[in-house]
């Protein structure tokens, strides 16, 4: 993998060389355009404390009372949340949907248009029939920052086709814990795989302008170190939105060179992470938010909270949202409770516990934002886009994704390339034809689900998609009827979720899976293992039983990309972008460690 094994040295090198040039980086997020910068200010200064106020405020769509209140509110952004959709889960509704809340904002006094956001993460995939791409850590493994671009332009013109201006996208956390339920949302444990890939999804995203019609705002999240928490320091005692207690310098080393490259790459946005450092939480840190983000680094762009964020500081309501404004936060993704949030701004402005320069700081960023997008002169949704979501155009894009995210980690025997014209395959194990849990967390709804949710090709119907007509292709989820095969296809693996309802303590297979494996070592026949999952599973005791054995991570909805390298259309690139325990005694395992003896090691990848 390129010069990823000594990341140590070079995220150390470029953090001192950067430190010691003291320098802001040249480009702080979007170039600042001086037009765009005097309609601002002119703007600002026309606005009273309750427009201010309401465009700070971030309200998600299921939670609004009525959409009068975008006007009566003055409300600046809304978002959907993972599952908020359109009644009818359709492209036009969701334009139709988006331009209607759009044409409220436009009904008030300044006529400022709102911004709409929702987390497109691997694919717009709150949307039935929408392009679903690997997951960010099946990303990892292609260590190839073009495709990673192309799939954020796809993405990009999906999401503008639906009316929205905003993905919370790339998550450019760097996982370094192996039971984190989002540990699938990270590119790699390397914060050198991080920086280029996550740079290379915002340049996807954002195009060479802001005001392209096929371009949507990205988000560099969760800032800053969301993936380096410590087991037992989260939620119900496990892991997500806990506690970092790591050094400022290994924070800088490991954690924060993506956002160095995002602003590099010009990001529009930062979100905040729930989790800690050594005790505080992120939410209402004005060293790391203000005075490192804003002030060291320069950032100009906007940086927005998490899904009630704020709500988890030490503290009363009120108090959170003083410490948060005042630690920097300039758009408070609420999102239900927008009326007690507003009420308490005003007091605390009013009470002059947040200054009237805090809230313009907060309202200019915002603006800017706005003005870059073009939301001032097209505010409504170019419907002409439409028909780009799910295009066979777009779905190749995620197919070549998948076929260069696959990971070849065992090949015996000749197994592998399966021969087209055999006899008899046999096809095995619950994520074989699952379009739900070969998606992952994420799609359609915030957990995902299983089943036929959206429109893609399981693997199972990919194989039958590739086999020549005299094969003969059996399906058996528990992998019994094998002996008569000239080999079986066996897909086992994890079904979906995400953030903190993904957190394990046990990474293990399933019962049902190791029943599937057992029949299929009793029949003693040529087996091929694909594991579907958001990160990698204890296998080693079952390892020497499998011929051959592909980790497929999350692939999306292009199932075909997965039989394209089973049967030798697609040779493997795919290199391991994490550390594979052998135990769960081993984790956190990451490249670096004093003592590192995984099952794989990161960078590792066969090919045929
Ligand atoms: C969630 C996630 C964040 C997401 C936000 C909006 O809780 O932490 O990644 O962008 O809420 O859905």
């Amino acid at each position: 993998m390129r010069h990823r094994n000594s990341f140590i040295y070079y995220g150390s090198l470029f953090t001192f060389l950067f430190l010691i040039a003291g320098c802001k980086l040249k480009s702080n997020g979007p170039d600042l355009d001086p037009d765009i910068e005097s309609k601002v200010n002119t703007l600002v200064s026309e606005m009273t404390l309750a427009e201010k106020i309401g465009q700070m405020t971030q309200v998600n769509k299921g939670f609004l009372h009525s959409n009068e209140d975008i006007k009566t509110y003055f409300l600046g952004s809304l978002l959907s949340g993972g599952g908020f959709t359109p009644e009818v889960n359709e492209p036009e509704h969701w334009v139709d949907m988006v331009d209607e809340y759009q044409n409220m904002a436009l009904q008030t006094r300044l006529k400022i248009p709102l911004i709409y956001g929702i987390d497109a993460v691997h694919g717009h995939n709150n949307v039935i029939g929408a392009t679903i791409f690997p997951h960010n850590i099946g990303l990892g493994c292609t260590d190839n920052p073009d495709l990673v671009k192309k799939a954020s332009e796809v993405t990009a013109l999906e999401v503008a086709a639906t009316g929205i201006h905003w993905t919370f996208s790339p998550c450019i956390a760097v996982p370094r814990d192996e039971r984190w339920g989002r540990h699938y949302e990270g590119y790699s444990e390397s914060p050198d795989l991080v920086k280029d890939l996550g740079a290379a999804s915002i340049q996807g995203y954002q195009g060479e302008s802001l005001a392209d019609r096929k371009t949507v705002l990205a988000c560099a999240k969760h800032y800053v170190g969301d993936g380096g928490v410590d087991w037992g320091s989260g939620m119900g005692g496990k892991i997500d939105r806990g506690n970092v207690t790591i050094s400022e310098e290994e924070i800088r080393n490991l954690h924060l060179p993506g956002y160095l490259s995002a602003l590099e790459v010009g990001v529009g946005s930062i979100m905040i992470s729930y989790s800690s450092i050594n005790g505080d939480k992120m939410h209402g840190s004005k060293y790391y938010i203000t005075d490192i983000l804003k002030d060291e680094l320069g950032f100009n762009g906007l940086v927005v909270s998490d899904w009630a964020g704020i709500d988890e500081i030490p503290g009363d309501y009120k108090s959170d949202i003083e410490m948060a404004i005042n630690a920097g936060l300039d758009l408070i993704m609420v999102p239900e409770s927008y009326l007690d949030f507003i009420n308490y701004m005003t007091e605390l402005v009013n009470e002059e516990k947040i200054s009237m320069d805090r809230i313009d700081d907060a309202v200019t960023r915002i603006l800017r934002i706005k003005y870059q997008l073009g939301l001032f002169e097209n505010p409504l949704a170019d419907r002409s886009l439409l028909g780009t979501v799910g295009s066979l155009e777009n779905r190749e894009v995620a197919r070549q994704c998948v076929r260069e995210s696959l990971v070849l980690l065992k090949n015996e025997n000749d197994v592998l390339p399966i021969n087209k014209t055999g006899s008899k395959i046999l096809v095995a194990g619950a994520n074989a034809d699952n379009l739900g849990h070969q998606c992952g967390g994420w799609t359609i709804s915030w957990q995902g689900d299983s089943g036929d949710i959206t429109t893609g090709t399981t693997i199972y119907n990919a194989i039958l998609n590739s086999v020549s007509d005299q094969t003969n292709v059996v399906y058996s989820e528990d992998g019994t009827n094998a002996s008569s095969a000239d080999v079986a296809i066996a897909v086992i693996g994890e079904g979906p979720y995400a953030e903190m309802q993904g957190d394990r303590d046990d990474l293990s297979l399933s019962d049902s899976d190791i029943q599937t494996l057992t029949n299929l070592k009793n029949a003693g026949v040529p087996t091929v293992i694909v594991l579907i999952s958001g990160r990698p599973l204890i296998v080693e005791e079952y390892l020497a039983d499998w011929d051959g054995f592909i980790a497929a991570w999350l692939p999306g909805t292009e199932g075909q990309g997965v039989a394209d390298v089973l049967f030798g259309d697609y040779n493997p690139t795919g290199k391991l972008s994490i550390s594979w325990p052998r135990t769960m005694d081993q984790i956190p395992i990451n490249i670096g460690d004093d003592e590192y003896n995984p099952l794989f090691e990161f960078g590792y990848g066969l090919n045929y």
